[in-house]
């Protein structure tokens, strides 16, 4: 049965070629001294951000010896905190962004490497990433969001 090996053949090599994208998309962004870990989400009134105990007060708050929350508001067009002022958040550790937005959807890119997601009105997106050594990096909008949105971007500081 000669068909059959080959197809053996071609099943071991796309199975290669999913692992090879999956191990891509994990480790893409080791190279620039981070790595995203996890990517989930949640629920919030756009209308009311201003109430929300963490998203009324955007910013880094620490949650562990070595982790951090940055809540990040995507706006019409910067980024709070993160445009105006930079994110900053501590080398080698590990930081979840939290990002919504109240207008329209945008997207939250840290350049350079695959951490990247939208934000949504009225969703949270949720991605984690490790820290290495101290180094800036920059945040871009992703999203086409409006006349400005060339022009939407930020930086995050990872200070020693
Ligand atoms: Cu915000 Cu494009």
């Amino acid at each position: 049965m000669e068909i059959h090996r080959y197809e053996k053949i071609w099943l071991a090599g796309a199975l290669l070629l999913i692992v090879g994208f999956i191990a891509t998309v994990s480790y893409g962004a080791v190279g620039a001294g981070i790595a995203m870990v996890d990517d989930e989400g949640g629920q919030v009134d756009p209308a009311s951000l201003d109430d929300h105990p963490r998203f009324g007060e955007p910013g880094t708050y620490q949650s562990g010896e070595n982790e951090y929350d940055v809540y990040v508001v995507a706006r019409q067009f910067l980024f709070e905190p993160g445009t105006s002022e930079p994110i900053r958040v501590p080398a080698h550790s590990t930081v979840t962004f939290h990002v919504t937005s109240p207008d329209v959807i945008h997207g939250f890119e840290i350049v350079g490497t695959n951490a990247n997601t939208m934000a949504i009105p009225g969703q949270v997106a949720t991605i984690t990433v490790e820290f290495g050594e101290p180094t800036e990096y920059g945040l871009l909008c992703n999203e086409y969001c409006g006349s400005a949105h060339h022009a939407m971007e930020g930086k995050i500081e990872v200070v020693p």
